[in-house]
């Protein structure tokens, strides 16, 4: 950790990043608008080789509204083979550079049939169904207790600026609770169904491990997926990732806005 965060001061010298920023798929291009500094995932020491397409895999630094920003272009998927440790590796590294809040942005199906596709889901509570948990192993004391209390997660104050601003730009909203899933395999109809049973209003395959482990180390979150699709047997259609790429293309650009707003309002 200590050559890491090192590696990465050398690089961006004084630049202290307040906020940090995961862009989800579809979003990566939002760190493009802003004059930066980059540095790829592959040359930074401790942090692995990613191999997502599509994806620029590095951490871009900038200042956006006047913020001191770190924003990741691309991040560790679980179903990609890598560790939950490598997974949110990155999240310890901010709190490490100083980040105090973390903006975490995804793209998920759709279970609640109110939301439509193209809708951005502020996510007021997480189901991990991931069947393993990312602080699992020996602990760091110096970064957040054994058992970290889970009962507050997204913060509130968060959701409702953002709720303010999306009203502001005409977005449409909605707020609710995420489930995450392994993947790669999509959901079946049953599984969705159980899934609304137990109260989720979306589906996807990142975030919670990245949540969990901001709010153990103190950093505050805020959480939005871009709806892209029905999740399994909420319509007749079946899924392809073509579909989830195609809505998050089209819903960018109310999702730049919203989340430059934002920025400045932290
Ligand atoms: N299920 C899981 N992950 C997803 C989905 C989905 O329907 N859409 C986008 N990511």
């Amino acid at each position: 950790m200590e050559k890491t965060v090192n590696f990465i001061i050398e690089k961006i010298e004084d630049f202290h990043p307040e906020i940090g920023i995961i862009l989800g798929s579809g979003l990566g291009e939002f760190a493009d608008d802003f004059e930066s500094t980059s540095i790829s995932y592959n040359e930074i020491p401790g942090f692995e080789t990613s191999k997502i397409q599509g994806h620029k895999g590095r951490l871009v630094f900038a200042k956006i509204n006047g913020k001191k920003v770190v924003m990741m272009q691309g991040r560790y998927h679980f179903y990609e083979g890598y560790s939950m440790q490598t997974v949110v590796y990155p999240v310890k590294v901010m709190k490490r550079l100083g980040v105090k809040t973390l903006i975490i942005t995804n793209a998920a199906g759709a279970i609640t049939k109110e939301y439509a596709p193209g809708t951005l889901m502020f996510i007021t509570d997480h189901i991990n169904f991931m069947g393993t948990n990312p602080l699992i192993g020996q602990n760091d004391e110096s970064l957040g207790t054994r058992f970290p209390d889970m009962s507050k997660v997204y913060s509130k104050e968060l959701i409702q600026k953002a709720f303010n601003i999306a009203e502001k730009l005409n977005i449409n909203y909605k707020k609710g609770i995420y489930i995450a899933t392994t993947g790669p395999s999509y959901e079946t109809p049953a599984e969705i169904k159980m899934f609304s049973i137990m109260g989720a209003n979306a589906v996807g395959m990142s975030t919670v491990p990245e949540a969990i482990t901001a709010n153990y180390c103190g950093i505050k979150v805020i959480g939005i997926s871009c709806l892209t699709n029905y999740a399994a047997g909420v319509t007749d259609n079946p899924l392809n990732h073509q579909e989830v790429i195609d809505t998050a293309n089209k819903v960018k650009e109310n999702f730049k806005n919203l989340l430059t707003e934002l920025i400045k309002e932290i």
